[in-house]
Protein backbone atom coordinates (compact mmCIF):
# COMPACT_ATOMS: atom_id res chain seq x y z
CA UNK A 1 0.00 0.00 0.00
CA UNK A 2 1.47 3.72 -1.20
CA UNK A 3 1.68 5.67 1.60
CA UNK A 4 0.06 8.66 0.16
CA UNK A 5 -1.08 11.57 2.56
CA UNK A 6 -4.61 10.29 0.74
CA UNK A 7 -4.42 7.30 2.48
CA UNK A 8 -7.12 6.69 5.21
CA UNK A 9 -5.68 4.45 8.33
CA UNK A 10 -7.97 3.14 11.20
CA UNK A 11 -6.93 1.16 13.96
CA UNK A 12 -8.66 -0.85 16.50
CA UNK A 13 -11.49 1.76 15.70
CA UNK A 14 -14.19 1.10 18.20
CA UNK A 15 -17.76 2.87 18.85
CA UNK A 16 -20.21 2.19 21.33
CA UNK A 17 -23.88 4.18 21.10
CA UNK A 18 -25.19 4.41 24.84
CA UNK A 19 -28.61 1.69 25.22
CA UNK A 20 -31.44 3.69 23.37
CA UNK A 21 -33.96 5.34 26.15
CA UNK A 22 -31.57 4.62 29.07
CA UNK A 23 -32.81 6.67 32.07
CA UNK A 24 -32.15 5.67 36.04
CA UNK A 25 -34.89 3.69 36.98
CA UNK A 26 -35.77 2.14 33.69
CA UNK A 27 -34.28 -1.53 32.32
CA UNK A 28 -30.92 -1.71 31.53
CA UNK A 29 -30.82 -2.33 27.96
CA UNK A 30 -27.25 -3.22 26.79
CA UNK A 31 -25.55 -0.90 24.67
CA UNK A 32 -25.32 -0.87 21.14
CA UNK A 33 -21.61 -2.00 19.91
CA UNK A 34 -21.53 -0.61 16.48
CA UNK A 35 -18.13 -1.16 15.66
CA UNK A 36 -15.53 -4.17 17.04
CA UNK A 37 -12.68 -2.68 16.44
CA UNK A 38 -11.55 -1.53 12.75
CA UNK A 39 -8.18 -1.93 11.46
CA UNK A 40 -8.37 -0.71 7.49
CA UNK A 41 -6.03 1.05 5.49
CA UNK A 42 -7.28 2.75 2.01
CA UNK A 43 -4.71 4.41 -0.31
CA UNK A 44 -4.24 7.52 -2.09
CA UNK A 45 -6.92 7.53 -5.43
CA UNK A 46 -8.62 4.38 -4.76
CA UNK A 47 -12.20 3.46 -5.45
CA UNK A 48 -12.94 1.61 -1.91
CA UNK A 49 -16.33 0.42 -0.99
CA UNK A 50 -18.19 -0.86 2.32
CA UNK A 51 -20.68 -3.56 1.73
CA UNK A 52 -22.66 -4.78 4.15
CA UNK A 53 -26.05 -5.45 5.25
CA UNK A 54 -28.32 -2.75 7.61
CA UNK A 55 -26.85 -2.23 10.96
CA UNK A 56 -23.42 -3.53 9.53
CA UNK A 57 -21.62 0.29 10.68
CA UNK A 58 -21.48 1.42 7.34
CA UNK A 59 -22.87 4.97 8.34
CA UNK A 60 -20.72 4.55 11.65
CA UNK A 61 -17.50 3.91 10.01
CA UNK A 62 -18.05 7.05 7.46
CA UNK A 63 -19.08 8.85 10.39
CA UNK A 64 -16.18 8.72 12.38
CA UNK A 65 -14.23 9.23 9.56
CA UNK A 66 -15.74 12.53 8.56
CA UNK A 67 -15.07 13.61 12.02
CA UNK A 68 -19.26 13.85 12.31
CA UNK A 69 -18.99 10.74 14.92
CA UNK A 70 -16.27 10.32 17.86
CA UNK A 71 -15.34 7.44 18.07
CA UNK A 72 -14.98 5.40 21.64
CA UNK A 73 -11.72 4.13 20.92
CA UNK A 74 -8.94 3.30 18.54
CA UNK A 75 -7.12 5.77 15.97
CA UNK A 76 -8.37 6.99 12.40
CA UNK A 77 -6.87 9.65 10.07
CA UNK A 78 -7.81 10.91 6.78
CA UNK A 79 -5.24 12.45 4.48
CA UNK A 80 -2.93 12.41 6.79
CA UNK A 81 -4.92 14.51 9.70
CA UNK A 82 -6.41 12.36 12.74
CA UNK A 83 -10.14 12.88 12.98
CA UNK A 84 -10.40 13.81 16.82
CA UNK A 85 -7.25 15.94 17.22
CA UNK A 86 -7.12 17.66 13.74
CA UNK A 87 -11.24 17.73 12.64
CA UNK A 88 -10.71 20.92 11.00
CA UNK A 89 -7.83 19.55 8.30
CA UNK A 90 -9.93 16.73 8.01
CA UNK A 91 -12.92 18.60 7.19
CA UNK A 92 -10.62 20.69 4.35
CA UNK A 93 -9.64 17.80 2.74
CA UNK A 94 -12.85 15.48 2.15
CA UNK A 95 -15.83 15.93 0.24
CA UNK A 96 -19.26 14.07 2.31
CA UNK A 97 -22.38 13.04 0.46
CA UNK A 98 -24.72 11.74 3.21
CA UNK A 99 -27.09 8.85 3.57
CA UNK A 100 -29.48 10.96 3.23
CA UNK A 101 -29.79 14.44 1.70
CA UNK A 102 -29.37 17.26 3.85
CA UNK A 103 -29.29 20.87 1.27
CA UNK A 104 -29.99 24.05 3.11
CA UNK A 105 -33.52 24.29 2.05
CA UNK A 106 -33.64 27.93 2.18
CA UNK A 107 -31.25 28.50 0.05
CA UNK A 108 -31.30 27.78 -3.97
CA UNK A 109 -28.90 25.27 -5.56
CA UNK A 110 -26.45 27.61 -6.59
CA UNK A 111 -26.18 29.41 -2.91
CA UNK A 112 -26.05 25.81 -1.23
CA UNK A 113 -22.87 25.55 -3.10
CA UNK A 114 -21.45 29.27 -2.85
CA UNK A 115 -21.87 28.87 0.41
CA UNK A 116 -20.78 25.35 1.35
CA UNK A 117 -17.61 26.59 -0.22
CA UNK A 118 -17.22 29.85 1.87
CA UNK A 119 -17.45 28.03 4.75
CA UNK A 120 -13.87 26.60 3.37
CA UNK A 121 -12.66 29.71 2.67
CA UNK A 122 -12.95 29.62 -1.32
CA UNK A 123 -13.64 33.28 -2.77
CA UNK A 124 -17.10 33.94 -3.99
CA UNK A 125 -15.86 34.34 -7.91
CA UNK A 126 -14.06 31.23 -7.60
CA UNK A 127 -16.90 28.91 -6.13
CA UNK A 128 -19.58 30.97 -8.71
CA UNK A 129 -17.77 29.33 -11.70
CA UNK A 130 -16.56 26.00 -10.17
CA UNK A 131 -20.30 26.11 -9.29
CA UNK A 132 -21.24 26.49 -12.92
CA UNK A 133 -19.16 23.80 -13.98
CA UNK A 134 -20.20 21.25 -11.65
CA UNK A 135 -24.11 21.72 -11.88
CA UNK A 136 -23.30 21.55 -15.65
CA UNK A 137 -21.25 18.25 -15.60
CA UNK A 138 -24.18 16.29 -13.19
CA UNK A 139 -26.41 17.40 -15.67
CA UNK A 140 -28.76 19.94 -13.80
CA UNK A 141 -26.66 23.37 -15.34
CA UNK A 142 -30.82 24.47 -15.83
CA UNK A 143 -31.67 24.43 -12.23
CA UNK A 144 -29.02 26.75 -10.34
CA UNK A 145 -32.05 29.07 -9.48
CA UNK A 146 -34.07 26.56 -8.38
CA UNK A 147 -35.08 26.01 -4.40
CA UNK A 148 -33.94 22.50 -2.98
CA UNK A 149 -37.28 21.30 -2.87
CA UNK A 150 -38.26 21.47 -6.70
CA UNK A 151 -35.62 19.13 -7.18
CA UNK A 152 -36.40 15.36 -7.94
CA UNK A 153 -34.66 12.89 -5.79
CA UNK A 154 -32.07 12.05 -8.20
CA UNK A 155 -31.20 16.14 -9.01
CA UNK A 156 -30.78 16.48 -4.94
CA UNK A 157 -28.48 13.50 -4.56
CA UNK A 158 -26.55 15.49 -7.38
CA UNK A 159 -26.52 18.65 -5.98
CA UNK A 160 -25.22 16.83 -2.41
CA UNK A 161 -22.02 15.69 -5.06
CA UNK A 162 -21.52 18.73 -6.08
CA UNK A 163 -21.52 20.18 -2.42
CA UNK A 164 -19.03 17.47 -1.45
CA UNK A 165 -16.60 19.12 -4.57
CA UNK A 166 -16.96 22.49 -4.70
CA UNK A 167 -13.84 22.79 -2.07
CA UNK A 168 -12.13 20.29 -4.43
CA UNK A 169 -11.41 17.57 -1.71
CA UNK A 170 -8.71 14.74 -2.00
CA UNK A 171 -10.88 12.42 -0.29
CA UNK A 172 -14.83 11.83 -1.05
CA UNK A 173 -17.33 9.97 0.61
CA UNK A 174 -20.23 8.74 -0.31
CA UNK A 175 -22.90 6.81 1.86
CA UNK A 176 -25.31 4.62 -0.06
CA UNK A 177 -25.49 7.41 -2.62
CA UNK A 178 -27.43 5.66 -5.31
CA UNK A 179 -30.04 4.35 -2.72
CA UNK A 180 -33.51 5.42 -4.26
CA UNK A 181 -32.51 6.38 -7.53
CA UNK A 182 -33.98 4.51 -10.85
CA UNK A 183 -31.62 2.87 -12.90
CA UNK A 184 -30.94 5.82 -15.49
CA UNK A 185 -30.30 8.00 -12.48
CA UNK A 186 -27.74 5.54 -10.52
CA UNK A 187 -25.99 4.56 -14.39
CA UNK A 188 -25.52 8.39 -14.62
CA UNK A 189 -23.84 8.61 -11.23
CA UNK A 190 -21.75 6.07 -11.95
CA UNK A 191 -20.56 7.79 -14.74
CA UNK A 192 -19.84 10.52 -12.52
CA UNK A 193 -17.81 8.31 -9.89
CA UNK A 194 -15.52 6.70 -12.50
CA UNK A 195 -14.82 10.42 -13.75
CA UNK A 196 -14.31 11.72 -10.48
CA UNK A 197 -11.80 8.65 -10.10
CA UNK A 198 -10.21 8.89 -13.03
CA UNK A 199 -9.13 12.57 -11.68
CA UNK A 200 -7.24 10.93 -8.98
CA UNK A 201 -9.23 11.27 -6.36
CA UNK A 202 -10.01 9.00 -3.66
CA UNK A 203 -13.34 7.77 -3.13
CA UNK A 204 -14.88 5.66 -0.19
CA UNK A 205 -18.44 4.83 -0.69
CA UNK A 206 -20.76 2.31 0.90
CA UNK A 207 -23.80 0.23 -0.19
CA UNK A 208 -25.31 -2.66 0.30
CA UNK A 209 -25.63 -3.63 -3.57
CA UNK A 210 -23.79 -6.54 -4.68
CA UNK A 211 -23.48 -5.26 -8.45
CA UNK A 212 -22.61 -1.94 -7.51
CA UNK A 213 -19.65 -2.32 -5.58
CA UNK A 214 -18.77 -5.50 -8.07
CA UNK A 215 -18.86 -2.81 -10.45
CA UNK A 216 -17.05 0.28 -9.18
CA UNK A 217 -14.66 -0.40 -6.49
CA UNK A 218 -11.18 -1.32 -6.64
CA UNK A 219 -11.71 -2.85 -3.33
CA UNK A 220 -13.89 -3.70 -0.90
CA UNK A 221 -14.61 -4.21 2.67
CA UNK A 222 -17.36 -6.79 3.61
CA UNK A 223 -18.78 -5.69 7.13
CA UNK A 224 -21.03 -7.15 9.40
CA UNK A 225 -22.19 -6.64 12.92
CA UNK A 226 -19.28 -4.29 13.49
CA UNK A 227 -16.87 -6.54 11.72
CA UNK A 228 -14.70 -6.76 8.91
CA UNK A 229 -15.22 -10.36 7.62
CA UNK A 230 -13.22 -9.99 4.23
CA UNK A 231 -11.32 -7.36 2.48
CA UNK A 232 -9.77 -7.73 -1.51
CA UNK A 233 -10.50 -7.14 -4.73
CA UNK A 234 -14.03 -7.73 -6.21
CA UNK A 235 -12.41 -10.46 -8.24
CA UNK A 236 -10.33 -11.98 -5.23
CA UNK A 237 -13.47 -12.24 -3.48
CA UNK A 238 -15.33 -13.34 -6.22
CA UNK A 239 -12.98 -16.32 -6.32
CA UNK A 240 -13.20 -16.56 -2.70
CA UNK A 241 -16.86 -17.90 -2.88
CA UNK A 242 -17.07 -21.28 -1.73
CA UNK A 243 -18.05 -24.39 -3.93
CA UNK A 244 -17.65 -22.81 -7.37
CA UNK A 245 -20.54 -22.55 -10.09
CA UNK A 246 -24.22 -23.02 -8.43
CA UNK A 247 -26.70 -25.39 -10.48
CA UNK A 248 -30.13 -25.17 -9.48
CA UNK A 249 -32.29 -27.90 -11.43
CA UNK A 250 -36.30 -27.68 -11.25
CA UNK A 251 -37.68 -30.99 -11.00
CA UNK A 252 -40.90 -32.98 -11.79
CA UNK A 253 -41.08 -33.87 -7.72
CA UNK A 254 -38.72 -34.06 -4.91
CA UNK A 255 -35.07 -33.35 -5.35
CA UNK A 256 -34.02 -35.68 -1.91
CA UNK A 257 -32.88 -38.68 -3.49
CA UNK A 258 -31.46 -36.73 -6.40
CA UNK A 259 -29.46 -35.36 -4.43
CA UNK A 260 -27.73 -38.01 -2.63
CA UNK A 261 -27.06 -39.29 -5.45
CA UNK A 262 -25.40 -36.07 -7.05
CA UNK A 263 -23.38 -35.74 -4.05
CA UNK A 264 -21.62 -39.01 -5.60
CA UNK A 265 -20.89 -37.15 -8.91
CA UNK A 266 -17.13 -36.48 -9.20
CA UNK A 267 -17.14 -32.43 -8.98
CA UNK A 268 -20.65 -32.21 -7.29
CA UNK A 269 -18.77 -30.05 -4.18
CA UNK A 270 -22.23 -29.89 -2.43
CA UNK A 271 -25.93 -30.87 -3.21
CA UNK A 272 -29.15 -30.09 -1.50
CA UNK A 273 -32.62 -30.81 -1.97
CA UNK A 274 -35.28 -27.82 -1.25
CA UNK A 275 -38.77 -29.02 -2.28
CA UNK A 276 -38.49 -29.85 -5.81
CA UNK A 277 -35.60 -27.93 -6.47
CA UNK A 278 -31.77 -29.33 -6.60
CA UNK A 279 -28.97 -27.31 -5.48
CA UNK A 280 -25.45 -28.26 -6.67
CA UNK A 281 -22.22 -26.36 -5.86
CA UNK A 282 -19.95 -27.67 -8.48
CA UNK A 283 -16.43 -26.67 -9.99
CA UNK A 284 -17.15 -26.52 -13.78
CA UNK A 285 -21.11 -26.50 -12.75
CA UNK A 286 -22.22 -26.37 -17.10
CA UNK A 287 -20.48 -29.54 -17.55
CA UNK A 288 -22.01 -31.43 -15.05
CA UNK A 289 -25.84 -30.39 -16.65
CA UNK A 290 -26.11 -33.54 -18.47
CA UNK A 291 -24.95 -36.18 -15.63
CA UNK A 292 -27.18 -34.39 -13.42
CA UNK A 293 -30.01 -34.49 -15.96
CA UNK A 294 -29.21 -38.27 -16.15
CA UNK A 295 -29.01 -38.56 -12.15
CA UNK A 296 -32.46 -36.99 -11.72
CA UNK A 297 -33.81 -39.40 -14.38
CA UNK A 298 -32.72 -42.63 -12.32
CA UNK A 299 -34.65 -41.35 -9.53
CA UNK A 300 -37.31 -40.92 -12.17
CA UNK A 301 -37.52 -37.07 -11.70
CA UNK A 302 -37.32 -34.88 -15.21
CA UNK A 303 -35.58 -31.56 -15.23
CA UNK A 304 -38.55 -28.95 -16.06
CA UNK A 305 -35.71 -25.79 -15.89
CA UNK A 306 -32.12 -25.43 -14.64
CA UNK A 307 -30.71 -21.94 -13.34
CA UNK A 308 -26.40 -21.47 -13.80
CA UNK A 309 -25.36 -18.36 -10.96
CA UNK A 310 -21.04 -18.42 -11.13
CA UNK A 311 -19.42 -17.67 -8.17
CA UNK A 312 -20.38 -13.88 -7.30
CA UNK A 313 -20.55 -11.80 -3.92
CA UNK A 314 -23.58 -12.53 -3.13
CA UNK A 315 -22.53 -16.42 -2.60
CA UNK A 316 -19.53 -15.62 -0.90
CA UNK A 317 -21.42 -13.18 1.62
CA UNK A 318 -23.90 -16.08 2.03
CA UNK A 319 -21.03 -18.09 3.24
CA UNK A 320 -19.52 -15.82 5.61
CA UNK A 321 -22.67 -15.56 7.33
CA UNK A 322 -25.22 -17.64 6.57
CA UNK A 323 -27.56 -14.83 5.09
CA UNK A 324 -28.54 -12.71 2.17
CA UNK A 325 -27.18 -9.44 1.83
CA UNK A 326 -30.61 -7.79 0.99
N1 LIG B 1 -26.82 7.56 16.83
C1 LIG B 1 -27.00 6.29 17.17
N2 LIG B 1 -27.42 5.94 18.40
C2 LIG B 1 -27.57 4.67 18.77
N3 LIG B 1 -27.33 3.62 17.95
C3 LIG B 1 -26.91 3.88 16.72
C4 LIG B 1 -26.72 5.22 16.25
N4 LIG B 1 -26.28 5.17 14.97
C5 LIG B 1 -26.21 3.86 14.65
N5 LIG B 1 -26.57 3.09 15.70
C6 LIG B 1 -26.58 1.60 15.73
O1 LIG B 1 -25.27 1.15 15.38
C7 LIG B 1 -25.33 0.03 14.52
C8 LIG B 1 -24.62 0.34 13.21
O2 LIG B 1 -25.37 1.33 12.53
P1 LIG B 1 -24.88 2.04 11.18
O3 LIG B 1 -25.83 3.12 10.88
O4 LIG B 1 -23.43 2.39 11.30
O5 LIG B 1 -25.02 0.83 10.13
P2 LIG B 1 -25.09 0.85 8.55
O6 LIG B 1 -24.19 -0.26 8.09
O7 LIG B 1 -24.84 2.20 8.01
O8 LIG B 1 -26.60 0.42 8.27
P3 LIG B 1 -27.64 0.88 7.09
O9 LIG B 1 -27.35 -0.04 5.94
O10 LIG B 1 -28.97 0.58 7.69
O11 LIG B 1 -27.41 2.32 6.79
C9 LIG B 1 -26.80 -0.31 14.36
O12 LIG B 1 -27.11 -1.29 15.31
C10 LIG B 1 -27.49 1.00 14.69
O13 LIG B 1 -28.78 0.77 15.22
MG1 LIG C 1 -25.90 3.47 6.84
Amino acid sequence: MPDTPDAIRTAALRKVYPAPGARRGAEQRPDIVALVGLDLTVGGGEFFGLLGPNGAGKTTTIGILTTRVKPTSGAASVAGADVVTNEVAVRQRIGVVPQRPNPDRSLNVRENLVFHAAYFGVARSVAARRAAALLDQLGIGDRGDAKVDQLSGGQQQRLMIARALIHEPRVIFLDEPTVGLDPQARHALWDILRELHAQGRTIIMTTHYMEEADRLCERLAIMDQGRLLALDTPQQLKTRAPGGTLVELVLDGDATAAASRARELAGVSSAEPQGSVLRVYADRGGELIPALIRTAGLEGRDVRDIHLSPPSLETLFISLTGRKLD
